[in-house]
């Protein structure tokens, strides 16, 4: 196994996949993790990130000493390289010009990590890689013992390596993939260089998670509470393979689903898999609390608080559980974790279910806890989970909730319900839905006028939105075909008597949200 410390680089999470992608397994852990941790970890090689800080400062982020006592193979990526340069008697600095995005490096070629590498080589045999740049700082003198591994006119120690200990800094950004031969030089570090075998693959995933769950639980009970999206579906899955009828999951159904979702988890679990799921139908609890409320944090609070509360009802039913299961993943893990605090308890707040009553005294199981998602979603079609509802948009868990504008209500639900079953069922159709990354439909409680026949319409209106985005941090609204837009204006209008006009979002993140609210 790898280890990754993580110097703080918008890009740490992407080495984990990569390295994971190889078929590797690794973690990432905050850079400060401690000494003790790393001499016990028993990493085959160790992977230092990127990162914000300049490694010139007094009090910059450090590698731990143990990273360097250990005599295992290492790899410093751009931060990584630099401050490993600096403690191990090199010169960092700060450097006139900054290098942001596209370049290429001329690799020397004569070190293990980039031998016959190449994206393409110049009339004096010299190889050339395209490669993703983004620093200010740079190594200016290499420590003793390291030879020069690659360079280019900015950057002239833009890669460096100990051959004999198999130390080497690399510049530029090898896990992202505008560095075209990023994965093989990630893949000839892990697998050549340091020896790890490939064995994370997701049949060895399953068998190893199905054996850790029956020697944690034995004979216990479990409770997991479904809520119809990816992560808790493939946890319910999973411990269903693991501990058959000593599972029990819980489906709250709020009112604020997709159209026909509520019946689709019982279908797909109740029924075809054989998994004991109680559906609770709080609908009229939901529409009651929500009544009246327009403001969208407290519809948000309202909602998960009420989430919550009729969860532990139902639990508090349960007598025998000992065990509560959630989907929390990696990213929520390593994110909740950062600097200094590696070790904390982490639970994912929106499915937080800390209200549970105390006599209960619930252990917490997280079978997904070292899974990205990319992953969860191969170990959901392993498992038998159909494919569409693997690969689904994400979903909020408030659901429509905060997608009916201002004050929620049964009847804006039942029509927001069936437009954006109509938008859904048509990308599908048109074979779009793939293609953006989210996509739905907006409930707006104003009316504006329209004529149908000859009569004169005053209905709401609906918007339609879909984006393109890879982090859900920004996101570019979707230019979808005018002739497809206008065929799913012309369903929803004909088809949902309420709804006189359609409209289509063309915000993108930022400055708008990808959600209305
Ligand atoms: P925004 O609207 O912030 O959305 O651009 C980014 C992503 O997060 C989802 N989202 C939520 N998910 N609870 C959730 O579980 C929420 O309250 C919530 N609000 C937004 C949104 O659907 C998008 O994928």
């Amino acid at each position: 196994k790898v280890l990754i410390l993580d110097f703080g680089s918008q890009y740490t999470q992407l080495i984990g996949r990569r390295i994971r992608e190889i078929g590797v397994f690794c973690e990432i852990v905050p850079w400060d993790i401690g000494d003790d941790f790393v001499r016990n970890y028993g990493a085959k090689a160790i992977i230092l990130s990127g990162g914000p800080e300049s490694a010139t400062g007094d009090d910059a982020p450090r590698i731990p000493e143990a990273v360097f006592e250990l005599g295992v193979p290492l790899l410093g990526i751009c931060y990584g390289m630099q401050t490993m340069a600096e403690q191990l008697g090199g010169k960092v600095i700060h450097a006139d010009t900054h290098e942001y995005g596209f370049a290429q490096v001329r690799a020397h070629g004569h070190t293990p990590l980039l031998r016959d590498i190449e994206d393409h080589v110049t009339p004096e045999g010299y190889g050339i890689l395209d490669v993703w740049m983004s620093h200010g700082d740079r190594v200016a003198q290499m420590p003793p013992g390291f030879i020069l591994m690659c360079s280019n006119e900015t950057c002239p120690i833009a890669g460096m390596a100990n051959v004999d200990k198999q130390w080497y800094g690399v510049q530029f950004h090898p896990e992202v993939t505008h560095t075209k031969q990023g994965k093989r030089i990630l893949e000839r570090f892990v697998v050549d260089i340091a020896g790890c075998e490939k064995l994370w693959t997701t049949k060895n995933i399953v068998e190893d998670s199905i054996q850790r769950i029956r020697e944690q639980v034995g004979d216990d009970e479990v409770l997991l509470g479904l809520s119809g999206g990816v992560d808790s579906s493939v946890v319910a899955a999973l411990l269903h393979k693991a501990i058959g009828d000593q599972l029990t999951c819980v489906f709250v159904d709020h009112g604020l689903l997709r159209y026909g979702e509520g019946d689709q988890v019982m279908a797909m679990f109740a029924r075809h898999m054989g998994i004991k799921v109680i559906r609770v139908d709080a609908q009229d609890l939901f529409f009651g609390r929500l009544k009246g409320v327009t403001d969208p944090e407290e519809k948000r609070k309202i909602i998960g608080h009420t989430f919550i509360e009729v969860f532990d009802e139902e639990a508090s039913k349960l007598t025998n559980v000992k065990w509560l299961a959630q989907g929390t993943i990696y990213p929520d893990v390593i994110e909740s974790a950062g600097s200094k605090t590696g070790k904390a308890k982490v639970i994912k707040s929106h499915h937080n279910v800390g209200g549970l009553p105390e006599e209960m005294n619930l252990k917490l199981l997280e079978p997904l806890r070292e899974l990205f998602k990319d992953e969860v979603r191969k170990l959901g079609v392993e498992l038998g989970l159909p494919y569409e509802m693997v690969y689904r948009h994400p979903f909020p868990g408030p659901g429509l909730g905060v997608r009916i504008l201002g004050e929620v209500k049964k009847e804006y639900a039942d029509i927001l319900r069936l437009a954006d079953h109509i938008f859904i069922e048509e990308l599908r159709a048109a074979d779009l839905y793939d293609k953006t990354s989210q996509a739905f439909a907006v409930f707006l409680p104003i009316k504006s006028v329209g004529v149908v026949g000859d009569a004169r319409r005053y209905d709401y209106v609906v918007a339609l939105r879909a984006v393109e985005t890879i982090d859900f941090m920004t996101a570019r609204w979707a230019h979808l075909p005018y002739d497809f837009l206008e065929r799913v204006s012309t369903r929803i209008i004909n088809e949902i008597p309420r709804i006189s006009r359609v409209v289509y979002d063309i915000s993108s993140k930022p400055p708008a949200t990808i959600e209305w609210e």
